[in-house]
């Protein structure tokens, strides 16, 4: 099949029926053309294909399958590598199940720990989720599967997301909510991304030429194709004229008539028609290419697969010498989520399993049970607390299986409150304060609050952590697996320290990201606040040292690259894989900038004693902040803080490098611009240099001796808050000199 010449052949009537779907899951065939069906299914943690009638809320049945760790679990791994395999793995089953594109990865961000689907999102961090994102495509496509990265964008909360507008501000957006996409885009190389319901400032993704044409296209080279999600459409022709090239859900809904009747009158060009027929005929073209004849999966290596992501996942939150348990020791497991974890969210993404793994299996006769609570109600059962207050008072070490109940969080609505259920509460408290070995397992797409937390010496998040979660809880709480994961989101104390508290989920359909750039720990951090445990936290059996940090150079540009090399070390006496976070902080700026930031980490094994040295490769996006003034990403020169650390808030090394940036923002002067503004200026900088040097009168050093200590810099302060006008009002110039000034500086 040969895309261009079968888009020769097409009539225009085949070309605007052909940007619509064949039913939920395919595309259309053109049997004329000898151009076939495709098919795409649900991911992204497993492979979700419903064979008879579809739906996009999986209700309907789909094939039974193994369901790997969710978004929000896979990105605590740290690890590319953990994507990689991943996507590797759900690659092959595509081929072995004939299906051409998998329905994922989801890059939205965590602006609030209430959005129902935070399960299935990577981080509050849009580097890191790009990282896990791009590695996860590249495997996937490297298996002759395309990815389709989901939902662009500002797609961050359930509540009225097919309708509501998403209100920001051009650096927020750049900065926070699309360098995910952009990741994807340009490392990933991701053959299709899905636009959001939404609208970002009142213009319905599906239809926004900013964002699929000038953005993804013109900016960051995508040559893939553009899908809705489902039922995304409102102004179908404006939609191609805008760069969605594929509805979906297709079938007798689908608008291919509008956009026959837009190209009739004039309001389409057929030029765009094509464009997007275009790319849609080129995936065709090579999934038909790379489509893999008599491809199979071992199903038994996928689950073994899916519990060891599991338990590179999984996050050791806190330890008092509690863990790993010991074998031999009377051990209890308390609450219903022991027997039946909580392992996957639910929507779309569901998937069938057949037999998902409780930790109760796993461990059999190592530990004793009782149920605890009902995981169905939200009320204390008498009878389930005493007997598991009972067990708990007699045995050695006890362990909690708490967590959201499915009711809890869900695709397509958000969570009402942060609080788990009050009688998982109760029995968390009473079990502590019977037995002080106590051990909290948590289950959940999200943070929840923790009332009892300081009562409790150690605690495992598990996330929502796929099929096997149960047997590497196991793993873990023996010490047969060293717990590994970092947290990817901050785990604020209260729900009211969330930086998007009075703006979530918005009122009337408009949500305000009012907080701006200052989302998750970018937000903590800079206002000092206790959390429960910080962006990157994590704990291990083992410990790690940091040394020896340098740098290939201490003097940049912002066009060079800076080489970053430290040493980790294991210290303890188990093998154990370090996190290696890398934070870049710029120490003065003129905007409001986050105190570090995540632009680089690497996950690495280690034996006892062994020592290893890392090196990473920093560019001008490590330094830059998005600049509007500009439209791009800007360096404003000056001294930045590489920090090596275990979270962002505890940096172990530090580094300064000086970095000049390049380019100058040129703007135009006025009688308002302020000499601190001149300065941000080519030629309005070197006026000012000239200006301070032809100075008559006192220096500064005389006139700072005059009044005082310190006032130099006070004094230097002063003046760069002065408007230019202010040097007529000053008598420094005349009216017409100044007027004359601004033009020759504005030429
Ligand atoms: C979801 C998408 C999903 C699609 C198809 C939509 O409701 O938002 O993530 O891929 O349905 O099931």
């Amino acid at each position: 099949m040969n895309a261009k010449e079968i888009l020769k052949e097409m009539t225009l009537e085949e070309k605007a029926a052909f940007c619509s779907g064949r039913d939920f899951w395919h595309t259309k065939k053109l049997d004329r053309l000898g151009v076939p069906s495709v098919m795409m299914c649900d991911g992204p943690h497993g492979l979700r294909k419903q064979e008879g009638e579809g739906d996009h809320l999986g209700i309907n049945k789909s094939i039974e399958t193994v369901c790997y760790p969710t978004a929000a679990a896979l990105a605590s791994s740290f690890d590319r590598d953990v994507m990689t395999r991943l996507g590797k793995a759900l690659g092959q089953e595509c081929q072995a199940e004939n299906v051409a594109m998998l329905l994922g990865p989801g890059l939205n961000i965590k602006r609030s720990p209430l959005c129902g689907r935070n399960f299935e999102y990577f981080s509050e961090d849009p580097y890191l989720a790009g990282e896990m994102g791009a590695s996860y495509v590249k495997a996937l496509q490297g298996e002759g599967v395309a990815a389709c990265a989901k939902h662009f964008a500002c797609n961050d909360q359930e509540t009225r997301r097919m309708s509501g507008s998403s209100e920001l501000d051009e650096r927020t957006l750049h900065e926070i909510y699309l360098p995910a996409f952009e990741a994807v885009v340009k490392k990933g190389k991701t053959r299709s991304l899905m636009c959001a319901y939404n609208a970002i400032n009142g213009s319905y993704c599906a239809e926004n030429r900013y964002l699929l044409t000038d953005i993804l296209r013109d900016r960051w080279g995508f040559d893939g194709f553009v899908v809705t999600d489902w039922g995304a459409v409102k102004g179908r022709a404006r939609g191609v004229q805008a760069g969605l090239d594929l509805e979906m859900p297709g079938g007798p809904g689908a608008t291919g008539e509008e956009i026959l009747e837009a190209v009739k009158d004039g309001s389409l060009k057929e030029e765009d028609l094509d464009k997007a027929v275009l790319n849609l005929l080129s995936f065709v073209e090579r999934s038909l290419a790379e489509k893999k004849e008599g491809a199979g999966i071992d199903r038994k290596a996928c689950s073994a697969l899916a519990r060891d992501l599991a338990g590179e996942c999984a996050v050791l939150l806190k330890n008092e010498g509690i863990l790993p348990l010991k074998e031999g020791q009377k051990i209890v497991f308390i609450g219903e989520f022991a027997e039946r974890p909580r392992y996957q969210g639910a929507g779309s993404s569901h998937i069938n399993v057949p037999h998902p793994v409780s930790a109760l299996e796993e461990a059999g006769s190592l530990v004793s049970y009782a149920r605890g609570y009902d995981a169905h109600s939200e009320k204390t059962d008498e009878a389930l607390l005493q007997e598991a207050l009972e067990a708990a008072a007699a045995a050695d070490a006890c362990v909690v299986f708490a967590g959201l109940p499915d009711v809890f969080e869900s695709e397509g609505a958000d969570r009402e409150h942060m609080h788990l259920p009050a009688n998982q509460n109760e029995l968390i408290e009473k079990v502590a304060a019977v037995n002080p070995r106590t051990t909290v397992v948590y289950h959940g797409g999200s943070p929840a609050e923790l009332p009892w937390l300081d009562r409790v010496p150690a605690m495992l998040c598990m996330y929502l952590g796929g099929e096997q979660s149960g047997a590497a809880a196991v793993d873990l709480l023996f010490g047969r697996v060293n717990p590994s994961g970092r947290l990817a989101e901050t785990w604020p104390i209260r729900l009211q320290d969330n930086p998007s508290y009075l703006n979530f989920p918005g009122e009337d359909g408009v949500v305000t990201y009012a907080e701006g750039i200052f989302v998750g720990y970018r937000y903590y951090d800079k206002k000092e606040m206790a959390v429960n445990f910080p962006f990157g936290h994590g704990l291990s059996y083992t410990d790690f040292a940091f040394s020896n940090l340098k740098t290939d150079k201490e003097r940049m540009t912002d066009q060079e690259a800076l080489t970053v090399t430290v040493d980790v070390t294991n210290t303890g006496d188990m093998a154990g894989k370090a996190v290696v976070q890398l934070y870049v902080g710029d120490t003065e700026s003129t905007v409001r900038r986050p105190v570090r930031e995540l632009r680089d980490f690497a996950k690495v094994l280690l034996m006892p004693g062994e020592t290893k040295t890392l090196s990473f490769t920093l560019d001008k996006r490590a330094f830059a902040y998005y600049e509007p003034k500009v439209h791009d990403f800007f360096v404003e020169s000056g001294d930045f803080v590489i920090g090596i650390g275990e979270s962002s808030r505890k940096i172990c090394l530090e580094k300064k490098v000086f970095v000049e940036g390049t380019t100058t923002i040129s703007f135009t002067i006025t009688e308002t611009s302020t000499i601190g503004q001149l300065m941000k200026h080519p030629k309005g900088a070197a006026f000012v240099r000239q200006m301070i040097g032809k100075k008559s009168g006192p220096t500064d050093a005389q006139q700072a001796e005059a009044m005082g200590e310190g006032s130099e810099k006070m004094m230097q302060k002063m003046m760069f808050e002065m408007p230019l006008g202010s040097l007529v009002s000053y008598g420094r110039m005349s009216a017409a000199q100044l007027k004359s000034l601004i033009a020759s500086l504005n030429e």
